[in-house]
């Protein structure tokens, strides 16, 4: 038989959850009219201890409370582009555009300022063949070939490719090649083959991460950089290791432990990102970067540890799922990306090309 009616004691408990309700909200009423028109700072209205949704709240309003400006969402409605932003600080699909217009530079400069301003941009069914993706990268600048993977049939191609016995290991929070002395300024990832379910890229926002650090942090890694070097591509996943002559000579070649600040300025906007790639930099490696004093190894270690979590918090991120011939245009300033691992054993195949970017530095924001 169906119950219709509530339990006694359950009347009696649902009788004082009422009276609570009533009571607080009497209280707070009279807590709000006596503060009305006293305007609380972003600081006070989120908890000191919980600083993920102040960071958020934060590079928004320096965005000024809008996902673009006013000026490139006009531009956007002159061009017959239509953007669908995926969070309010980060990550925007750009609709009714055809990159194969690479030779348009008015649309290049509209790609570039909108690129900036959401820090990873979207655009589907492209279906770019790899010479048109390497012309389309090749608008941005000068390009990156990729010494430690399989290329494409262009050089300029880097061919991310998983499947059964392989499965996708991009899944750790990273900004690309810190291992280089000037990092890609970008890369532009075109799905070629997207697994049933799953295999989503996520990106997360530098800038509203540094903001969302708890203060005393900020301070604590203001001047430090470390050490990133490429060790984990020499190191083989099967039994045997690559010969020691072939090692030798890749490091003679390639400057193997390079150093990069902590905190990077945007060499563009001028916003302070939190920069680190937790597989490439020496965890024990950091040291004060105005006096090259090294830090003791496990605080430079607690350090890194204590970063690395911050880019994973949902607050920042923006998730985008593959389709075949889309395309990921991501500012490695300006945010971090994770390749979701859950599609083994399907297949998924990614081409990437790199911009060339420049020299990571810090200088203290006014
Ligand atoms: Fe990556």
């Amino acid at each position: 038989m169906t119950q219709v009616e509530n339990t006694p004691e359950k009347e009696q408990y649902n009788e004082v959850a009422v009276r609570t309700s009533e009571a607080l909200e009497q209280a707070r009423r009279a807590i709000r009219n006596e503060l009305a028109g006293v305007e609380r700072t972003r600081e006070q209205l989120f908890p000191p201890f919980n600083r993920a949704g102040l960071g958020v709240a934060l590079e928004y309003e320096r965005m000024g409370n809008r996902p673009v400006s006013a000026g490139l969402q006009a531009r956007a409605e002159e061009h017959g582009f239509e953007f669908e932003h995926l969070g309010i600080t980060i990550g925007t699909v750009i609709h009714g555009i055809d990159l194969r217009r690479a030779d348009v530079p008015e649309q290049t400069q509209f790609i570039r300022d909108v690129l900036l301003e959401r820090k990873v941009i979207f655009f589907r069914e492209q279906n770019l063949e790899e010479d048109e993706q390497v012309n389309f990268a090749r608008s941005f600048g000068d390009l990156d070939a990729f010494p430690f993977g399989p290329t494409g049939e262009n050089p300029y191609v880097l061919e991310i490719r998983h499947g059964r016995g392989y499965p996708g290991m991009e899944n750790g929070w990273h900004t690309d090649v810190t291992w280089m002395e000037t990092p890609s300024l970008g890369s532009i990832a075109q799905c070629i083959a997207v697994p049933p379910m799953g295999g989503d890229t996520l990106f997360s926002d530098s800038h509203a991460c540094y903001l969302g650090l708890p203060s005393e942090l900020k301070k604590r890694v203001e001047h430090l950089s470390g050490i990133n070097d490429y060790r984990n591509f020499l190191m083989q996943r099967g039994p045997k290791d690559l010969p020691d002559e072939l090692v030798d000579q890749i490091k003679e070649e390639i400057p193997f432990g390079v150093s990069h600040p902590l905190l990077r300025t945007h060499p563009e906007t001028g916003k302070t990102g939190l920069y680190i790639h937790g597989g490439f930099l020496r965890h024990d490696s950091l040291y004060d970067a105005r006096t090259d004093e090294q830090l003791d190894a496990e605080d430079s270690r607690a350090i890194v540890r204590e970063l690395l979590q911050q880019h994973a918090r949902p607050e920042y991120t923006c998730r985008f799922p593959w389709a075949q011939g889309s395309i990921a245009f991501w500012d490695n300033r300006a945010v971090q990306h994770y390749a979701a691992s859950d599609y083994h054993p399907h297949k998924r195949v990614l081409r990437r090309v790199t911009v060339s970017g420049d020299k990571p530095f810090y200088a203290p924001e006014q």
